[in-house]
């Protein structure tokens, strides 16, 4: 994309997730500063654009098994940036009635989403912060366009490892549990990187340090897990994110050294 001509409210000099996300995807929503700030990171963890695609292909499994389950709603926070197949488009192939919304606190997300979004009517992008959970369940929008009385699933994929302090991680993601009905579901994906050198610690914290998260870090799977404690876990539990559930219409290839975990928990 071109710097001078950014959305009002967006810096295009101050790498942004998002924006770096989107070019691991093979994307051209992201400035020079984002390519600059992803290839270090690409140099720091060589696979992860092959993690960025897992995530998205276990996006697309998750959503279409919500879907044969009944799920009509899917509130997704952290959404990113459009790309192929987002949830409203995999949710509603399968349902036309579906209804999404998306959350993020990026500004860039929403100008591109709501360019996409603009003809459908069940879909709507939200700006909000999940580190204010509270605040964001009580979103006007959020609040009109989702029915809590019925089941709904929260999406929270590839954005709690956005939130380096373990105790406000589980905080953010109880509080969003708590609106849930039975039958609601939680999804989760987490990068979970095993043990990184003292330099590729201190190399990615100064990439992230200049971006729009606070930091960002890996958790175990014991910790991933404790995020559905309470909720039936889904099968095959919390796994690396290829093992969920794999298709044969995926066939993307893998090194096992995916480097990220997902799950989902359904609401007794
Ligand atoms: C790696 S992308 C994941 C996109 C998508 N969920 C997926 O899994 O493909 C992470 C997104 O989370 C957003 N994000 C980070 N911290 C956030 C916060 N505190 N509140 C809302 N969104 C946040 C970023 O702006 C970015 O768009």
């Amino acid at each position: 994309m071109d710097e001078r001509k950014a959305p009002a409210g967006v810096d295009p000099f101050a790498p942004s997730v998002a924006r770096m996300y989107d070019y691991y995807l093979g994307g051209k929503d992201n400035f020079a500063a984002d390519r600059e700030a992803a290839q270090k990171i690409i140099e720091i963890l060589p696979n992860l654009p092959d993690i960025a695609r897992e995530n998205r292909e276990f996006l697309i499994r998750v959503v279409s098994h919500l879907s044969r389950q009944g799920i009509r709603q899917f509130l997704d926070i952290g959404a990113g940036l459009p790309t192929q197949r987002n949830v409203h488009q995999v949710a509603q192939d399968l349902a036309p009635d579906s209804k999404v919304v998306y959350v993020d606190n990026d500004p860039i997300v929403l100008v591109h989403a709501r360019a996409i979004l603009a003809e459908n009517e069940r879909v709507v992008a939200v700006e909000a912060d999940m580190r204010h959970p509270e605040a964001l369940l009580r979103h006007p929008e959020i609040r009109e366009h989702i029915d809590f009385s019925k089941p709904v699933a929260v999406l929270l994929l590839g954005v709690l490892h956005f939130v380096p302090d373990d105790d406000e991680a589980m905080r953010i993601v109880t509080a969003l549990r708590e609106p849930l009905v039975p039958g609601g579901y939680l999804v989760v994906s987490h990068g979970s990187l095993g043990k990184l050198s003292a330099d590729q610690e201190a190399e990615g914290r100064e990439v992230f340090s200049r971006t729009s998260v606070p930091g960002t870090t890996s958790r175990s799977y014991e910790q991933v897990l404790a995020f559905f404690e309470g909720l039936d876990l889904v099968e095959p539990g919390v796994v690396p994110l290829h093992e969920w559930r794999p298709r044969i219409d995926h066939p993307y290839v893998r090194d096992g050294k995916a480097g990220a975990l997902g799950g989902v928990g359904l609401v007794p």
